[in-house]
């Protein structure tokens, strides 16, 4: 029998309370979110990208000294009027863009429990509708948005939807792992997760990417999940009990991942992105090979 259609997926969850601690002492006095990709905070990907994939609306999970990601995408009455009047045409319009990209919510977690606790902290603002969640520090290149490859797969298969990508076996320790079996191409009907297993401990190398979709469901399961890995209330350990009650798939997105959150990783982003940006990727690209062929 065919599925009924399946409800659309207005709402987005970015949580952003975290301290960044991997990045100081860059984050120190500004969020590891505010970090500049070439012309943009990363958060700003991270938001386009759900603007790009169709969503109405953004829930930020905050927490104190975060407002400078807030008023990122304000409207600022004084730079405007400043723009105006210079002439500044196209930076003007670009900052009236992001003020207008989208509607934001901000909700504050009230304790760093982890990040089963700040997902659930959206419960009331998300209600009873399935949605999406976005993690800040996952930027993803691709030519589909992933969040969109993901709700193409979530209208067939109606449950919910975690991003994976294969890893090195020594790197399991780092994220989320999955185990599952194939169901079609490039997914996973999902059977075990396993938040940051030490490498060995797995037959599986498929890590969790930061993209999900959910359904109002966790947040009950969320309350009642006790601290697990690092001591926090870990979303993985609330999707092992969901996997007991529905069915939940994982999925190999196409595109390339950046770890935004890491040193390394936030240089191969600026790179990537640098080399995809449009006014400025042949000077760059010139540069880059004249720096490999000094080196
Ligand atoms: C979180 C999740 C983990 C996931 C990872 C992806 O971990 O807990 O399951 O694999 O994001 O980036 P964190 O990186 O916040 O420690």
């Amino acid at each position: 029998m065919k599925k009924s259609r399946p409800q659309r997926i207005r709402k987005a969850v970015i949580p952003v309370a975290g301290r960044g601690t991997r990045f100081l002492p860059a984050s120190k006095a500004i969020p590891k979110e505010m970090l500049t990709i070439v012309d943009r905070p990363t958060i700003q990907y991270i938001v386009e990208e759900a603007v790009e994939s169709g969503i109405d609306q953004i829930i930020f999970i905050s927490s104190e000294g975060k407002e400078a990601i807030e008023n990122h995408f304000d409207y600022d009455y004084e730079l405007d009027t400043v723009l105006e009047k210079k002439g500044r045409e196209k930076l003007h319009d670009e900052v009236k863009r992001i003020s207008s990209l989208i509607d934001i919510v901000s909700v504050r977690q009230k304790k760093p429990l982890g990040l089963g606790h700040a997902i659930l902290s959206a419960r009331n603002v998300v209600g009873d509708e399935p949605f999406l969640v976005l993690l800040g520090d996952d930027l993803v290149l691709s030519e589909t948005p992933c969040c969109r490859q993901m709700l193409d797969l979530y209208n067939e298969v109606q449950e919910p939807i975690v991003a994976v990508q294969s890893v090195p076996e020594d790197q399991t320790s780092r994220y989320g792992i999955v185990e599952g079996e194939p169901s079609s191409a490039r997914v996973y009907k999902v059977e075990r997760l396993i938040e940051k297993p030490a490498p060995g401990t797995t037959d599986s190398n498929l890590a969790i990417i930061g993209r999900y979709i959910l359904h109002p469901d966790i947040f009950a399961i969320l309350a009642k999940t006790t601290p697990g890995q690092g001591g926090e209330i870990q979303l993985t350990d609330a999707l092992l009990a969901l996997t007991k009650k529905r069915a939940m798939y994982a999925f190999e997105f196409s595109g390339t991942r950046y770890d935004a959150g890491d040193k390394m990783g936030y240089l191969q982003a600026v790179v990537a992105y640098a080399l995809h940006h449009p006014q400025l990727k042949d000077d760059f690209r010139r540069h880059i090979k004249e720096v490999a062929a000094s080196l």
